[in-house]
């Protein structure tokens, strides 16, 4: 019996950070054990909103596909490709462009509640306005059968699955409507608690080094009830313990905990096992990261193998869609 499809993907817009582990990089991981997955390095995506600094996008591609491997994205077990490198997406985005009532696109509640700040960053344009169209064209050009999402991306892909369905419906053809993986998708919020953000500067790469690690926990804010080392404090108040617990074990939870209001521990002591912790998960990768691209030759060729692979199974799929078209 052939493996259930997933597909997924992450808009290019520079290095990953600690929020696309917890959102999709973790999941990813877990889903290639048992399924069929195709995860898109989704650049085309990424320039709806970074068409200004194109120059950026090939040394971004290249970052994220050997953060992908270094965390164990298997190219032997999943396709791994990067979005332009399969110009069928855009054949198919087209496609579904014709047939996509822009009513449908207007009342997308990310979009409706980005249009202020499209507006401002100059990117009120029509390739960011059709976003959740080129998204479907990825996800039916791999014919996926399922989307992991957590709950924020649920209404986007209810849009997908309906230009899809439309398709079907208008030229009888036969794509899997896909269905949402509901995925844990914790929030995680920047450094400082706000929300995270390049232009806060609050977040944390998955290959930070380990000195620029240390220096921005021991920038952390605690809580304020903390002014000396005597006074008692609460962990629920401190943005120290929400990383704790993104990243720590329900041992050390504890122990912050019970330090924390008792004055047990000191918040550099707190701040120290959160490091550990951090570079715990984030060592062995980072070395591997590094390795991959101090190889570049090798780098390109699984990139160029991926994208292959990918390219196969999107022309086979683009040449169903024009069967049902009759454009064949
Ligand atoms: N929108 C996704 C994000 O914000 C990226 C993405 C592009 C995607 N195409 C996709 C996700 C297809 C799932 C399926 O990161
Ligand atoms: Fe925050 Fe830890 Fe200090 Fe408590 S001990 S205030 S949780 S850093």
């Amino acid at each position: 019996m052939s493996l259930k499809r997933v597909m997924s993907g992450t808009r290019t817009t520079g290095a990953l950070h600690i929020g696309h582990y917890f959102g999709a990089l973790k999941n990813w991981l877990e889903l290639q054990k048992s399924y069929d997955c195709y995860f898109g390095v989704m650049d085309w995506h990424g320039m709806t909103t970074a068409y200004k600094s194109t120059e950026n996008i090939p040394g971004w591609n290249r970052d994220v596909f050997a953060e992908l491997l270094a965390w164990g994205i298997d190219p032997e077990k999943s396709t791994i490709f990067i979005q332009s490198q399969v110009p069928e997406h855009l054949e198919l985005f087209m496609i579904f462009a014709n047939l996509t009532p822009m009513g449908w696109l207007e009342r997308v509640p990310t979009w409706k509640d980005a249009e202020e700040e499209a507006k401002a960053s100059d990117t009120h344009n029509l390739g960011r306005f059709s976003y959740p169209v080129l998204q479907a064209a990825d996800i039916a050009l791999y014919r996926g059968d399922f989307v992991p999402v957590g709950q924020d991306q649920v209404a986007h892909l209810e849009l997908n699955r309906e230009i899809i369905r439309r398709f079907n419906h208008i030229y009888k053809g036969k794509l899997p409507e896909p269905k949402v993986l509901l995925t844990e998708n914790p929030l995680v919020p920047g450094l400082d608690g706000r929300k995270m953000s390049k232009s806060y500067g609050n977040g944390i790469d998955l290959s930070e080094d380990e000195k620029s690690l240390g220096k921005k926990i021991r920038a952390m804010p605690t809580d304020p009830k903390r002014a000396r080392r005597e006074d008692p404090g609460e962990p629920n108040d401190c943005n120290v313990y929400t990383y704790h617990k993104l990243f720590s074990s329900k041992d050390d939870l504890k122990w912050v905990e019970e330090g924390c209001r008792t004055a047990g521990i000191g918040c550099g002591d707190c701040k120290g096992r959160l490091l550990e912790n951090i570079n715990g998960l984030c060592r062995k990768p980072r070395e591997m990261k590094k390795q991959l691209l101090n190889n570049p030759d090798q780098l390109d060729s699984i990139i160029a193998a991926g994208c292959e692979k990918a390219r196969q199974e999107a022309q086979a799929t683009l040449k169903i869609v024009k069967e049902s078209m009759k454009l064949a």
